[in-house]
């Protein structure tokens, strides 16, 4: 679905991403972690074509985009729903004009069509009863959910997650965890989660959601062995990935950012 072959990308002196190769196949969730200023951002703008790598290619769904016009790049985004830190909600707009947005600005849908996505994808994350809220009327963790039932309502094929946790309490990053979880399970999307939280991460590699007899969507730990969701790692530093692998893998590594989090 998304592949990296030897991207390179500096901004002036500074040498961001330096050869850079990995893929990510249909269904699977990549976590890329690092710290601040590692290059998490820089990579999901380059699959979302904001900028260009200084060379390397990247290819979405099999196409190449490192030399796409910016009208291709238009219809290859329509596939893609990022999911922003903080939400980034547009302030002045209500939760029912923010989560139709992008369906409003297509004009391909009458209002009662758009009106019944936007109730659909609010129900996904839970909060129906807020579309006539604006954002100020919100907690952070209502922002985020509406951050991704925006992110969903064109039925993405693929979902960027840039730090989607950072600055929530543990009760509030767990349910945010808990919907992509949903999302990757019962969806099957293709995922990107970029994160410093090794914590959120480890959720997301551990759990997994199933629809029980009467519908609702079950959480279950369990072991990620049993091949039960499709997680993998990437870890950035100094511009390269110093780990790529599975969730025990990375575990039993003996990266210093692992081992202050498991002790
Ligand atoms: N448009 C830009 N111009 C100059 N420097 C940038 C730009 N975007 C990112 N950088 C720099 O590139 C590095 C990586 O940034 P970023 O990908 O946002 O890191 P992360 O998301 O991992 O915190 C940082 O040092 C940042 O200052
Ligand atoms: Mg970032």
């Amino acid at each position: 679905m998304i592949e990296f072959r030897q991207v390179y990308k500096s901004f002036e002196e500074q040498q961001v991403l330096n050869d850079i190769s990995f893929t990510i196949d249909r269904g699977e969730t990549k976590v890329i972690l690092g710290e601040s200023g590692s290059g998490k951002s820089t990579i999901l703008k380059l699959i979302l074509g904001l900028i260009r790598p200084d060379s390397g290619k990247i290819l979405i769904d099999g196409r190449d985009i490192t030399r796409m016009s910016e009208r291709d790049l238009v219809s290859i985004r329509r596939d893609i729903g990022m999911v922003f830190q903080e939400g980034a909600l547009f302030d002045s707009m209500s939760v029912r004009e923010n989560v139709g947005y992008r369906l409003s600005e297509e004009g391909k849908m009458d209002e009662d069509e758009i009106e019944a996505a936007v109730l659909r994808h609010l129900g996904f994350v839970g909060l129906e009863e807020a579309i006539d809220k604006m954002p100020s009327e919100l907690s952070g963790g209502m922002k985020r959910r509406v951050g991704i039932a925006r992110a969903l309502v064109g039925a993405p094929k693929v979902v960027l997650y840039d730090e989607p946790t950072a600055g929530l309490d543990p009760i509030t990053k767990r349910t945010i965890v808990e919907l992509m979880i949903k999302l990757r399970d019962t969806e099957g999307v293709t995922s990107v989660f970029v994160t410093h939280d090794l914590h959120a991460a480890s959720i997301m590699a551990t759990e997994y959601a199933v629809t029980a007899q009467n519908g609702a969507i079950e959480f279950k730990s369990g072991k990620y062995e049993a091949g039960l969701a499709n997680v993998n790692f990437i870890m950035l530093q100094d511009a390269s990935i110093c780990f790529e692998g599975r969730y025990e893998e990375l575990m039993g590594s003996s990266l210093p950012y692992v081992e202050t989090f498991v002790s």
